[in-house]
């Protein structure tokens, strides 16, 4: 196993953009080493940059929220930590450069990854779909599991292609839940579900959060406020905001400028 040396952090806005710069609160949260940290990502998708300057940290505990209007590079960025996409930069996971690694040995050392279309396996049961994403060699969280999603239990026979899309949802946060991963990469679990699944996919992420640190890509900014402790918002492939979200989505004019929407003031999205 390499080690590398920690990258600096990344203390407030990066690139031309403007932002909050984390104040206290994000201070004491960011003391720890970040879980994962990236500088200078570059990615490349059938030969088009799609990501140009990415720096990110995602802190040792809570949600930190990756956001963006549509098409600025969120997917494309969580992609290229798995490796899925051609990469340049540095990434390093718990100090180490993780960088060259091909997927699989991204995912061994502990980087869960929930993507975009929640990808079960529709034939299959929900037991199966746990069991099929079992890891080997690490410690497997039934217990947690079945904790946060009691109706993965229920319906533990049924085919996942009959499952409602939330609970759909559900199976595919489980499954990187089951393993005891170091980060979870989680991009928009909320996604063409209908609002009171929104709530409750929020709770269940709050709680997640609370076993195992979070990058999150949301679109539903209440979700955000809901449950996110960080922020880093991307425009053109390249990272122009870092800093604590609730300062962010307080802050109409940034949240207009760099999402396209305005955010009104504490406790309105
Ligand atoms: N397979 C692909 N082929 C061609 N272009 C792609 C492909 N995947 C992504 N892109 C382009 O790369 C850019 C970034 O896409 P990406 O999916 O990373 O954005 P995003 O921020 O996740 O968007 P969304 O909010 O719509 O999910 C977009 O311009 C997109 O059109
Ligand atoms: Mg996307």
């Amino acid at each position: 196993m390499t080690s590398a040396t920690p990258p600096e952090p990344v203390t407030g806005p990066a690139g031309p953009v403007s932002g909050a710069v984390p104040e206290a609160a994000s201070a004491t949260r960011t003391a720890a080493a970040p879980v994962l940290s990236v500088r200078g990502l570059q990615a490349h998708v059938v030969g088009q940059q799609v990501v140009e300057h990415v720096d990110l940290d995602v802190a040792a505990t809570g949600v930190t929220a990756l956001l963006g209007r549509n098409g600025v590079g969120k997917t494309s960025t969580i992609k290229a930590i798995m490796g899925l996409i051609s990469r340049t930069g540095t990434i390093t996971l718990d100090g180490q450069d993780i960088v060259s690694l091909p997927t699989h040995k991204v995912a061994q050392l502990g980087v869960g990854y929930v993507p975009e279309d929640r990808e079960v396996f529709s034939g299959l049961t929900v037991n199966e779909n746990l069991r099929i994403a079992e890891r080997p060699g690490h410690a497997h969280r039934y217990d947690l599991v079945y904790e946060l999603f009691p109706e993965l239990k229920q319906r533990a026979s049924q085919a996942a292609g009959t499952l409602s899309g939330g609970q759909q949802q559900m199976v595919s946060l489980a499954r990187a839940l089951l393993n005891d991963n170091r980060v979870l990469l989680i991009d928009e679990p909320t996604k063409g579900l209908a609002p009171r699944l929104v709530q409750e996919v929020g709770k269940v992420l709050a709680r997640a959060a609370e076993a195992v640190p979070v990058l999150l890509v949301e679109q539903n900014l209440q979700v955000v406020r809901d449950v996110a402790d960080d922020a880093v918002v991307l425009t053109g492939g390249r990272s122009v905001h870092h800093g604590p979200a609730a300062e962010f989505l307080n802050d109409p004019e940034a949240t207009q400028r760099l999402l396209g929407v305005s955010t009104g003031a504490e406790g309105a999205v």
